[in-house]
Parts: structure tokens; sequence; C-alpha cells
């Protein structure tokens, strides 16, 4: 894969402003500003490096004398005025509960092809979800870009990775469970994310079995009982990140790299012989939901955002 490093353009050739993508969004600020600060993980291979949370990381002591590298992303109300700059990575929690006039709008932003896909889903439920997940995703892509919504060149990679074609820098990903959604954007960087619900998972050491490397399982298995389902859906959010990242989703065999779930340690990616080097990093929205974020390792600053619910996303970025 290789990377543009030209100036953002629109299709028709205009540069957009400092090679950066601006946010002018209405709405109230961050009390305190919005300054990054950022903190070393430690080395390792493909391991979250730094988080930068709209101002401020969360870093827990471990015990006395020794620093937790465990961060977990928080997330904040956008401030009024967004920017996305090159080696950053955002990534925006949406409520995907919307109202009926709201959902109206958004199945109007959506492609002819997306219509029909959405049509195909059996029940209303399912149908609102996608169509709300998809519309959502064209107007935030649409609002960093400055274009409408439906006018968003969206199509897919090989393994059905979707992506904005056109010479556009903005790189995205997505990924939706329980009512949420995640959207990870970033200039000239592929990026991956994965979001689950955690819910009980009796089967979850078959599973962990059939799927899962060696090395992964003898991890799991060493997990006490009370926190296993916790540290399955860790591992399993931070694989799928990372197959969401690389484009070739579950045709890339989940037992050929390994990733960390011990409560004890922090994000870890080892896929060893791709030559690509990423980050990952734990992206969790809230209690209840596990989450996972890689992205390539030069970017290392990740920021989270927040929106209750799709009008207050759709008004921030419409
Ligand atoms: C991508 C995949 C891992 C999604 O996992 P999931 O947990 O069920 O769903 P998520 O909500 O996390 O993600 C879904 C989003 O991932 C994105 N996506 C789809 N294929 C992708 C890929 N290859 N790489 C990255 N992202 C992908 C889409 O945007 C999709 O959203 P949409 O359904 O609204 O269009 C999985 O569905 C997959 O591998 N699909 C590829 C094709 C396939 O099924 N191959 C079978 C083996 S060869």
């Amino acid at each position: 894969m290789t990377y543009s490093t030209d100036p953002i353009t629109t299709p028709s050739g205009t540069p957009m402003p400092s090679a950066s993508l601006m946010f002018d969004l209405r709405g109230p600020g961050i009390p305190g500003g919005n300054t990054p600060k950022s903190a070393e993980l430690g080395s390792g291979t493909a391991i979250g490096r730094r988080i930068a949370i709209g101002g401020r990381f969360e870093r827990a002591a471990a015990g006395p004398g020794c620093d937790d590298v465990r961060m977990r992303l928080s997330y904040r109300r956008p401030s009024c005025q967004w920017e996305l700059r090159p080696g950053e990575i955002h990534v925006c929690s949406v409520a995907l509960a919307a109202s009926p006039g709201c959902i109206a709008h958004l199945e109007g932003v959506l492609s002819p092809e997306e219509r029909r896909r959405a049509c195909r889903f059996r029940t209303a439920a399912l149908w609102e979800a996608f169509v709300a997940g998809r519309g959502i995703l064209r107007t935030i892509l649409g609002g960093c870009l400055k274009l409408p919504p439906s006018n968003v060149p969206l199509d897919y990679g090989e393994r059905g990775k979707p992506r904005i074609c056109g010479g556009y820098r903005l790189r995205f990903n997505l990924s939706h469970s329980g009512g949420q959604a995640l959207y990870a954007l970033a200039l000239d960087c592929e990026v991956g994310v994965d979001l689950e619900q955690i819910r009980p998972m009796p089967d979850c050491d078959s599973i962990a079995a059939r799927f899962f490397s060696a090395a992964e399982v003898r991890d799991l298995l060493s997990v006490p009982p009370d926190q296993r389902v916790e540290a399955f859906f860790a591992c399993w959010t931070r694989k799928e990140a990372y197959v969401k990242a690389v484009g070739d989703g579950l045709c890339l065999p989940l037992d050929s790299f390994r990733v960390s779930m011990l409560p004890s340690e922090p994000p870890q990616l080892d896929a060893t012989g791709d030559s690509h080097e990423w980050s990952l990093f734990d992206v969790s929205p809230g209690q209840g939901y596990a989450a996972a974020l890689v992205g390539e390792r030069s970017r290392t600053e990740v920021y989270g955002w927040a929106f209750s619910d799709a009008e207050e996303c759709t008004g921030y970025f419409g």
C-alpha cells in the first residue's frame, strides 16, 4: 500500500487548507480547552504508545512505584473547532438512537445501492440500525471533506473494506454493536476499529480454541473465570481491529498473529511477517463495551469524541 503525501485535494483538484481537515463545528466548547497531552507506554511490538484524549488521558497507578501502562480512551463532546491533523487518529462514538425524522434524513443521504442493501435486512430494527450507521458515516465523512454526505465517493477494497475513492487522504473504518457505533478517522493512515457489547459468552473457551492462536488460548485459560469474558472480548476486538486495519477482514486467519488480553497487560500486537508497523489502542466507549483501534505506528495521538445520539452527530457535521 502506498500513501499520498500531497496536500488534501478534492477530486477537482482544489487544495484543502493547511494539509489538514478543519472542522468549523458549532456547539459548546470543551471547558479547559483541547490541548493534547500524551504519555509513553513503553517499547514493544506495535504497542499503543500515546493517547491524547480531548486534553487528557486516563492512566491508573498499578502499585507502589509502578505506573500502570494500561490506558483507556475517554471520550469528550467535540469542541467548536475540530481539526484532524496528520499523525492523529480520531474516534467518534455515536449512539445510533435516532428519531423517525432523523432516520428519514439519514436514509436520504444513502446511495441507491445502500438503500437496496438496507432493504435486505429482515427486521425494521436492523434496517434502521444500518440506515443510521451508514447515514452517520456519510455525514461525518462529508463534514471532513466539505462535501454533501450523499456525494461522498465510497467504494470497497478487494475484501470489502469501505474506502473513499478519488485521491482523498482521509481514511476511515467503523464498527457497531449494541446500538453504538465507532468511527475511526485519520489522514494517510489505514485504520481498523472494532466494537463489541460485552455479553455472556459461555462458549468463549471453545470459540478461542477454534480461532485464536495457541498462545492466546493459553492466556485466556489463565484468566480467572470471573474475568474471562472480558479478556475474551479484549482479545476478539483487538484481533478484529487488526484484520480491519489490514483490510482483509476475516479472510486473514485469526490465529496467524497474536494480541495481548491479560487484564494486567497493555494492548499489544505481534504480527510477525507483516511489513507494516501498527499501534493498538483500547478505545472502549464505556462500561459494557470492549473496543480496539489499530493504526499505523507513526500515528500515536488518539482523540475520542462522543455524540449522545444521531441528531447530535449530524448537527455537528451536517
Ligand atoms: C469486517 C468484519 C471483520 C466485520 O466484523 P463485525 O464484527 O461483524 O462487524 P463490525 O460492526 O465490527 O464492522 C462492520 C463494518 O466493517 C467494515 N468492513 C467490512 N469489510 C471490511 C474489511 N475487509 N476490512 C475492514 N472493514 C471492513 C464495514 O464498514 C462494515 O460496516 P457496514 O456493515 O455498515 O458496511 C467481517 O464482517 C468480515 O471479515 N467481512 C469480510 C468478508 C467476509 O465475511 N469474509 C469471510 C471470510 S473470507
